[in-house]
């Protein structure tokens, strides 16, 4: 007999949780300002239907031939599918031409999942300890890019390559260090004294990438 109390207690739960005021989702409102850190404000729950919870844009490929990395990326973050807005997770899809290349950035406290379809990549990622792990990844492989750390994808297979990345975020950043340091106007010496580098090579990758200083 002392097992009915807590079993009616439970169901006593069950029953009631059908009024509580549970919110199973935020479909972010893009038309309301973007109120970040906090996030986007959701949408009216009458006013949503189920096209809210679907994204059709990954179906084709990205055009590889419009950057130097000879990639594209086309994603499902929560600006282009608001209906992952809060959920911790979305997804994206990397096109590589042969030679093309994803490089050496990062996610802040985000970890990544890498699905392989087509082609063969070599993925790789650095621990905090410099120890590099990096492997060729075929169709059907998956990899995981713990969060946060740097880490790059290389089409080594000669033929066009179709990977998928999932992201335990929804609108996830990115630090590329290319960027970081070639990309933006830290100052030459400043860029040659944090890094080793020398004045020439810091001038040509300034212009490749747009930087200044
Ligand atoms: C891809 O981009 C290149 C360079 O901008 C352009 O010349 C080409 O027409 C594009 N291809 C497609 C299929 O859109």
């Amino acid at each position: 007999m002392r097992m009915i109390s807590p079993i009616i207690f439970i169901f006593s739960l069950l029953l009631s949780s059908s009024h509580a005021a549970v919110q199973d989702f935020c479909v972010a409102d893009l038309t309301a300002p973007d109120q970040s850190p906090t996030g986007y404000a959701c949408k009216k729950p009458e006013e949503l239907t189920v096209a809210d919870f679907v994204f059709s844009g990954l179906g084709v490929a990205g055009n590889t031939s419009k950057s130097i990395i000879k990639a594209a990326f086309t994603v499902a973050f929560t600006e282009q599918f608001p209906g992952v807005n809060g959920l911790g997770i979305s997804l994206g899809r990397a096109d590589f031409a042969p030679g093309g290349v994803a490089p050496l950035h990062s996610h802040p406290g985000v970890t990544e999942l890498v699905h392989v379809v087509r082609g063969t990549i070599t993925a790789g990622f650095i621990s905090s300890a410099n120890k590099v792990y990096s492997k060729t990844l075929k169709e059907g492989d998956i990899m995981v890019l713990p969060q946060g750390l740097l880490h790059f994808v290389v089409n080594t297979g000669g033929i066009p390559a179709e990977a998928y990345f999932s992201m335990s975020s929804a609108s996830p950043g990115i630090q590329t260090l290319d960027l970081a340091l070639f990309g933006n106007n830290l100052p030459t010496e400043l860029v040659a004294a944090t890094s080793f580098l020398d004045i020439t090579q810091i001038k040509k990758l300034k212009s490749t990438f747009h930087g200044t200083g």
